[in-house]
């Protein structure tokens, strides 16, 4: 892209923004903790989400020192609800190395952002040029889509590495101006409010003159999809093992392909396989357990991300092994799960058997 042209897509994008910018609580300050802050809360969080927990957060804890003196708990309970809790730990993290080796500020320079817990380049970034005016690139989603569209597709925005070396080149030299801050929140602005998936609105686009989508007539074809993954197809067997009106939940752990919460043991296996043996085994190398008398009853569909589970569920009791004192297993009452927090398939799977 030629001087000329950024220098015109700058300059309009900024007085648009001028214009038209929400005015955001993040917008109207100049500490760089307050903008540190709501960068962290806005990864993939939307802003209207952010809003009450981002001025609730700063009331409780108004300065990098509040932050780093609270405790984990303190600081989780003002998070609750706004999900992703490890951002809630990095920030208090975070705050404790601004305290410990940056003399309780934010650091300025991106290399050093970027050795706080949570911040990565884009976040970085936008702290650098909102907070302290250096000219950095930011590269979201929305960043993403409007830089696809301005080059017509050049830039896909697909997240390949070649594909995304080019998109932080152009945010870059887009961003050499005289504000960067807010040029890249301009570039966010525009793609949340404008040029938004999958309909831009071309008309009221302050720089649809330099833009090769707008001119290519069908602005909404850039970026390309993503290609969906392939839904992986899985089959599971689910041990259904009772004692009494109990039956028996596992931890959470890598060997379930559940990976839920407390979940009842299952096993993947290939559909050629008999899915009670297969519990057997899986029963007796990870737990030492013995089934007894395997029986398969209801199949139950799952999906998570990707991948679709068939579960077959296989009803029977232990002959040996011990539970009581095992942090790993438990004994459950079916109808008391409000105190076991359980994954979506055991729940169906708990379901489907009592029916
Ligand atoms: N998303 C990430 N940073 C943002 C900001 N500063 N303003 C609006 N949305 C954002």
């Amino acid at each position: 892209m030629n001087n000329r042209r950024l220098a015109s897509i700058r300059r309009e994008l900024l007085e648009w923004y001028r214009r038209s910018a929400r005015p955001l609580p993040w917008r109207a300050t100049t500490d760089p903790y307050a903008i540190w802050v709501s960068e962290i809360m806005l990864q993939q969080t939307q802003v209207a989400t952010v809003l009450p927990y981002y001025i609730r957060f700063l009331e409780r804890f108004p300065t990098i020192a509040a932050l780093a003196a609270a405790t984990e708990e303190e600081v989780l309970s003002a998070w609750s609800g706004l999900g992703y809790y490890r951002r809630a730990r990095s920030l208090l993290a975070g705050a404790r190395i601004m305290v410990r080796d940056h003399g309780g500020t934010v650091p300025v320079l991106v290399s050093e952002l970027m050795s706080i817990p949570g911040v990565g380049r884009t976040t970085a970034g936008a702290v650098a040029s909102i907070a302290f005016h250096r000219q950095e690139p930011v590269l979201d989603g929305n960043i993403r889509r409007v830089l696809s569209r301005l080059t017509g597709g050049r830039i896909r925005g697909d997240r390949t590495a070649a594909d995304e070396a080019a998109c932080w080149e152009l945010a870059t030299v887009l961003v050499e101006g005289d504000e960067p801050g807010n040029l890249n929140q301009a570039l966010m602005e525009l793609g949340a409010a404008i040029c938004a998936s999958p309909m831009p609105a071309c008309r009221s686009c302050p720089v649809t003159r330099w833009c090769e989508g707008h001119a290519s007539g069908e602005p909404g074809r850039y970026p390309p999809p993503a290609k969906r993954p392939a839904t992986l197809r899985i089959q599971a067997a689910v041990a259904v093992i009772r004692r009494g009106e109990q039956v028996l939940l596992e931890a959470p752990g890598e060997m379930s392909p559940l990976r839920g919460r407390w979940d009842l043991p299952a096993v993947e296996h290939e559909s050629d396989q008999d899915g009670g043996a297969s519990l057997v085994v899986a029963l007796r190398d990870r737990h030492g357990l013995e089934a007894r008398s395997l029986t398969a009853g209801a199949n139950v569909s799952h999906g998570i991300m990707n991948r679709r589970i068939r579960l077959t569920a296989y009803h029977g009791t232990l002959a040996r092994g011990r539970v009581a004192g095992r942090k790993e297993l438990c004994w459950v009452e079916p109808d008391r799960l409000d105190h076991v927090p359980v994954s979506g398939a055991t729940f169906k799977v708990l379901q489907a058997a009592r029916s």
